[in-house]
């Protein structure tokens, strides 16, 4: 069966030490408290992989970054790459948060380069889709959604396909406090895998982990997650609390 995943996304917040404090009750919560198989991931900023690796040495939780550049290396100032953050021995990156798109205009396009770069290195993307409330209203999220998918991703052959994460994160759900409803996110989600069906075959869609994402909380995790086709979370506010990100990762037990 598909691997169920609890990833937090800290984004810019918390410095280096803020951040290793967080990570260390973290991994020891994790080793006390989660029974289950899913796998807790942290994506931290670029500053503290190396750090958080070397302390996850020995227990369950895997490190990630938020983003990696397209090209394998070069004259790109200030950029970081797939190979620097490999080399640290980080296992994933998120690649198409919806903040890159708005915020640093990351096109389909360009999230298409960027996965392949990231897989070349031998890293599993998250790879993140999601509708904005305007494109919700005028009723085109699956539009939306499937142009994501087949821009960003349906380039792949199955075997690459194969070690992506999705995480469908609907815009108007990020930091707002406004969960999608499991109803709804569990209709997204299968979509999408009727969408991998349609592409692939029904074996790849039955083994990609999807992950929900916006308001994830301890609370409403559990209800989503038991949702069929919802194989965890891609965490943000929730993550950069240790106990409320174990909660999250526990509602699997
Ligand atoms: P949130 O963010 O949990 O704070 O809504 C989720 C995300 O952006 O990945």
């Amino acid at each position: 069966m598909r691997k169920k995943i609890v990833a937090g996304n800290w984004k810019m917040n918390l410095d280096y030490n803020e951040g290793l404090g967080v990570f260390s009750e973290i991994i020891n919560m994790v080793k006390d408290e989660a029974t289950g198989t899913q796998e807790a991931v942290i994506c931290s900023p670029f500053i503290h992989i190396h750090s958080l690796v070397q302390l996850a040495k020995g227990y369950k939780v895997a490190v990630g970054a938020q983003n990696a550049h397209q090209a394998e290396s070069g004259a790109y100032t200030g950029e970081t790459s797939a190979k620097m953050i490999k080399s640290v021995g980080a296992a994933y990156v998120i690649i198409g948060h919806s903040e890159r798109r708005q915020y640093f205009g990351e096109s389909n396009e360009l999230l298409a380069k960027k996965t392949d770069t990231v897989l070349k290195n031998d890293l599993r993307p998250i790879f993140c889709i999601g509708e904005t409330l305007q494109e919700r209203e005028a009723n085109a999220h699956f539009d939306v959604i499937k142009t994501q998918l087949v821009e960003g991703v349906f380039h792949l052959d199955a075997a690459q396909f194969a070690k992506l994460v999705l995480a469908y994160e609907p815009v108007w759900a990020i930091g707002t406090g406004v969960t999608a409803t499991s109803a709804q996110a569990q209709e997204i989600h299968a979509f999408i895998r009727k969408e991998i069906a349609a592409k692939y075959n029904q074996e790849v869609a039955d083994s990609t982990t999807i992950l929900y994402g916006g308001s994830c909380n301890p609370k409403n995790a559990a209800e989503l997650f038991g949702c069929a086709d919802i194989d965890g979370g891609l965490i943000g506010g929730a993550s950069l609390k240790s106990r409320d990100f174990v909660d999250i990762v526990k509602a699997f037990n």
